[in-house]
């Protein structure tokens, strides 16, 4: 059964209604989303035939270094999301709104997500319920799609003490459905429900109408979206117990490197095909003719 965003005609965009109706209950196959960050990695992602890709704040930490997402401004994301739109990938792009750029007034929230449709996302992310209501209305009214991130919300790290699982009571999982409701009800186009447990995260799957798209919340949702760098085992410091990797990535980059490093040393690159030659007439005027190459 193919879902809404892939039975889209082949190599053409994936777009915001296709990923809208993309119900897992209604028929539809689960959603893919990575994150990426430049061309290469938008063109891989697309190539390998993800639904959507977010531009995440995770750029904060597995490009950039930091120790948490909160680092970031939307001028960074906007640089991050022009260059995965200039790979034009097929997936949909959805930018995050970092920190900040949607907690002080519904007009600064319009005004930053502009930004990033203006630099090539085709729909935004932000974190958090209820609260964030007035933004989210705001956004659908600028026609500008919103994507909801609830559960463990990354910018709240110091509000919730640390990257910890939550909606672990029976209320904190009520309180959580009633975000999803009220988030869809708003018009977020879907949900991404982070670090919760499974039952939770099925509950408010079950809830609304909009896919769910999991990340540490277990199978029994709409779709689900992984780190490009923990696919690929380019950031092996940390393992979340979320996260299979598909490849290691960091382990070949660090024994490539080292060959390269080990030719140039012992002079084994670059060899005569890697090399540009003058021709034997100009190298015989020069005076270089019959030297040992
Ligand atoms: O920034 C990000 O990578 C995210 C995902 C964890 C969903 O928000």
């Amino acid at each position: 059964m193919s879902s809404t965003a892939t039975s889209a005609p082949s190599g053409a965009p994936i777009t915001v209604p296709g990923i809208a109706g993309s119900k897992v209950r209604r028929g539809a196959e689960p959603l893919v989303m990575v994150t990426a960050y430049d061309a290469p990695g938008a063109r891989i992602a697309s190539e390998a035939g993800v639904d959507l890709i977010l531009v995440g704040d995770s750029v904060a930490m597995v490009v950039l270094g930091y120790d948490d997402t909160l680092q970031v401004t939307v001028d960074d994301i906007a640089h991050h999301t022009a260059a995965v739109a200039r790979a034009k990938p097929r997936p949909l792009i959805v930018a995050d709104l970092p920190w900040m750029s949607y907690h002080v007034s519904a007009e600064d929230t319009v005004r930053n997500a502009a930004q990033l449709i203006r630099a090539g996302a085709e729909a935004v992310k932000l974190e958090g319920g209820r609260k964030r209501l007035p933004m989210v209305e705001a956004l659908v009214d600028a026609e500008i799609p919103v994507m909801g991130h609830l559960g463990l919300t990354p910018q709240s790290v110091h509000a919730m003490g640390g990257f910890k699982v939550q909606a672990k009571s029976s209320d904190a999982a009520m309180a959580l459905v009633a975000d999803a409701k009220a988030l869809a009800h708003a018009g977020c186009f879907a949900i991404v429900l982070e670090g919760v447990p499974s039952e939770v995260a099925s509950l408010v799957t079950a809830a609304v109408d909009v896919p769910i798209i999991g990340i540490g919340a277990g199978p029994d949702v709409d779709g689900q979206v992984l780190v490009y760098h923990d696919v690929l085992g380019i950031e092996d410091r940390i393992a979340p117990k979320f996260v299979r990797r598909y490849a290691d990535l960091k382990a070949a980059s660090v024994a490539a490197i080292a060959a390269y490093a080990g030719d140039v040393r012992a002079r084994a690159f670059p060899g005569p095909s890697e090399s540009y030659h003058l021709s034997a007439e100009v190298a015989e005027t020069l005076g270089l003719y019959g030297r040992p190459a």
